[in-house]
């Protein structure tokens, strides 16, 4: 019985490896994701039948456990909009945390809160990661669905604090592994602990710097999930954690460079900017009408469109791909410049243009797009601020400078899409709104794409 479950599960590895490859391009991802999501499905089933020491034989719980889970997962998944995926997913993140230190917790409580040294240490990295992932991704997700503001969250002399509970962990995790064993009080100051830690590193970091800390905590989570592989002796487990703890690392990494912070600070937590408020813009931005921008993109011979975070509220994608379709029948040059934390999760305006059909090949990332940016007729920034705000080039006083931007500067014409003069995400104004080569079209993006459509159809 042992060999064939282990055979499945080396089947079902192969399989998440290949799930997870295909995930890489949208044409593939969709198949991608079942074919992962099988392989996890085949994991659950061997982890059920696994013959352990400890087995007690509970499938009645273990049916019930799965069944609320997979109801309210269904139900959820059907319900959240797409704006809404970066809160869902930093739930779920949370929940693998939470998973990973519940395999801590019944591993010391079934081993009487003794062990080797080994197996201290491990067991209590695991459940110190895995609370930290809880706490700290409840926290992004209150913060992402605008449930808890940055000012309820002020903690005094965050930084030391946040040093302090790191190092009080640490010691911690080498005294209980030192002697072995930990009595339920430690135990229960252990877990305070932990999750005072996830506290202490979410709670001060906010604006333009929460994706990072997103992806660290998944990275946290994969981390949590590779450990309690290894404990738990399934290898499909420790497979799958190896895979997202170190993605996520790559992909904090990558992050953290598109918006030049170093993941030090990061870690210790002082990331918000205590950088001295904006400097004011004086001067009045220009207006463009549908009519008129409709006749300059006929007669262009380069268009781009910045999609941003308003781009997805709007709901625009499949308006643009008919745009596109209409000015490449113009013989326009139409293309799409893509920048890394556009929107609200990574990947997020690679999803939803990919939904509308718009082709992989006509999206340029930061460096390729800079550089098309330069030649281009006309860019329509649709719903995006900070990722095209000259602030981050030209202000060293602003709290984005240093962060790599879609540099509008050398554009022949820009028209900024948006409903009013207000700032984005981080809270800042953008001067953009007020060059020389920028024009505003106020309204809803999607509204005001279709009057740009009907107006290009009858041109
Ligand atoms: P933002 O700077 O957030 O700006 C979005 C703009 O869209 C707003 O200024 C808003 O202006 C406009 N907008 C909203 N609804 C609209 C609608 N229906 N029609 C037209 N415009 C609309 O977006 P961005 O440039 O994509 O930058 C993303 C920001 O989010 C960055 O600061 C980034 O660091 C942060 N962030 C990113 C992520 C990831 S991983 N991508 C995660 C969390 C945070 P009006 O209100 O005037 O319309």
């Amino acid at each position: 019985m042992t060999q064939i479950l282990d055979i499945v599960l080396f089947i079902a590895s192969l399989l998440l490896i290949i799930g997870l490859r295909k995930l890489s391009h949208p044409k593939t991802a969709r198949n991608g994701n079942l074919i992962a999501a099988f392989s996890l499905a085949l994991g659950v089933v061997v982890a059920i039948f696994y013959p352990v020491e400890t087995q007690n034989n509970n499938y009645l719980y273990i049916v019930i456990g799965i069944s609320i889970g997979a109801i309210i997962g269904i139900i959820s998944a059907n319900k959240v909009a797409m704006t809404k995926m970066p809160e869902m997913v930093s739930l779920l993140n949370g929940f693998g945390g939470l998973s990973a230190a519940l395999v801590s917790l019944v591993w010391i409580v079934n081993n009487q809160f003794i062990g080797e040294t080994g197996q201290i240490f491990i067991v209590l990295l695991n459940l110190f990661l895995g609370f930290v992932a809880f706490l700290g991704s409840l926290i992004a997700y209150g913060k992402l669905s605008g449930k808890l503001q940055d000012k309820h969250l002020k903690i005094p002399f965050s930084t030391v604090v946040n040093i302090l509970v790191l190092i009080t962990a640490i010691v911690a995790i080498v005294y209980f592994s030192y002697n072995g064993m930990l009595t339920t009080t430690q135990l229960y100051v252990f877990i305070g602990v932990s999750l005072l830690y996830g506290l202490t590193l979410v709670a001060p970091i906010g604006g333009a710097d929460m994706p990072v800390v997103i992806s660290l905590l998944n990275s946290l989570t994969g981390i949590t999930a590779a450990i309690s592989g290894v404990m738990t002796d399934n290898k499909l487990m420790l497979l799958g954690g190896v895979l997202v703890g170190s993605s996520g690392i790559i992909l904090t990494l990558l992050m953290c460079k598109a918006m030049n912070r170093p993941l030090l600070s990061v870690i210790f937590g002082s990331f918000s900017s205590n950088k001295s408020s904006e400097t004011s813009i004086d001067g009045n931005a220009k207006q463009i009408n549908p009519s008129d921008l409709a006749i300059q993109l006929a007669y262009s011979n380069r268009v781009c469109i910045i999609p941003g975070y308003g781009m997805a509220v709007a709901q625009a994608q499949k308006i643009i791909k008919e745009v596109e379709t209409v000015l490449e029948s113009k013989d326009v040059e139409f293309k799409y410049a893509i920048h890394p934390v556009a929107g609200r999760m990574p990947g997020h305006m690679n999803v939803l243009l990919a939904e509308a059909d718009i082709s992989y090949d006509k999206l340029l990332d930061l460096e390729e797009a800079n550089s098309y940016l330069e030649t281009t007729d006309v860019a329509i920034v649709v719903g995006a601020n900070d990722v095209v705000n000259p602030s981050a080039l030209e202000d060293p006083s602003s709290k984005i400078y240093g962060m790599p931007i879609l540099d509008l500067s050398k554009t022949k014409n820009v028209v900024v899409l948006k409903r009013s003069m207000n700032p984005g995400y981080a809270g800042i104004q953008n001067p953009l709104f007020f060059k020389d080569n920028t024009k505003m079209l106020f309204g809803d993006a999607k509204k005001t794409l279709e009057v740009i459509l009907r107006e290009l159809k009858d041109l």
